[in-house]
């Protein structure tokens, strides 16, 4: 009887000690983060404004004065456009940790979201302004992809 107390109790201890071991783990993981913005907020305030600012970037738009090219003519446009891809492609590793992630293909849509945006850093850099066009059409499809699914589920 005794024994099989202690037996009993060995294993609980052993247990709540792995449970420990396991919480630690568990607690040091989300430690390393300090998620500051929630999911709606990432979009509004660094994934929406810094894919607007790439597709003003690319293509033409026609107004009153005639066609006009929107693509960068200064260091400074070029280098902006670049800096706000490589906003995006960590915005879809941030869309991959664990307090953004979510079930399903949102990993996988939020990788392409950071592959297409490696894309637009390389076109950037070198100035080549139909690629933007072309990969800013492929950003926007990325969108679409993931807010098919977790945005608008009702209208896919
Ligand atoms: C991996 C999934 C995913 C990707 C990729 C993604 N979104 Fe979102 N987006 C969401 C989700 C989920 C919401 C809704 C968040 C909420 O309301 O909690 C959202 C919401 C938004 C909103 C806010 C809508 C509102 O009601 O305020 C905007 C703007 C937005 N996304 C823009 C974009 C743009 C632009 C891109 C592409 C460059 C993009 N998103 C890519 C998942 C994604």
């Amino acid at each position: 009887m005794i024994g099989s107390l202690t037996r009993m109790l060995t294993g609980l201890m052993i247990y709540s000690a792995v449970l420990a071991a396991h919480g630690c783990a568990e607690e040091s993981d989300s430690a390393s983060y300090n998620s500051v913005i929630d999911s709606k907020q990432l979009m509004n305030w660094i994934v929406d404004p810094n894919a607007d600012l790439i597709w003003a970037s690319a293509g033409t738009i026609s107004t009153l004065e005639g066609v006009q090219d929107l693509a960068p003519t200064t260091q400074e446009g070029w280098d902006a456009v670049r800096n706000s891809a490589a906003t995006l492609a960590e915005a879809g590793n941030l869309l991959m940790a664990p307090y953004h992630s979510r079930e399903g293909d949102w990993n996988e849509i939020a990788l392409g979201l950071t592959n297409t945006a490696a894309l637009l850093i390389e076109a950037a850099e070198n100035k080549n302004d139909q690629q933007i066009f072309d990969y800013g059409g492929q950003l926007y499809n990325v969108c679409v992809a993931c807010h098919q699914i977790y945005l608008y589920p009702e209208e896919v």
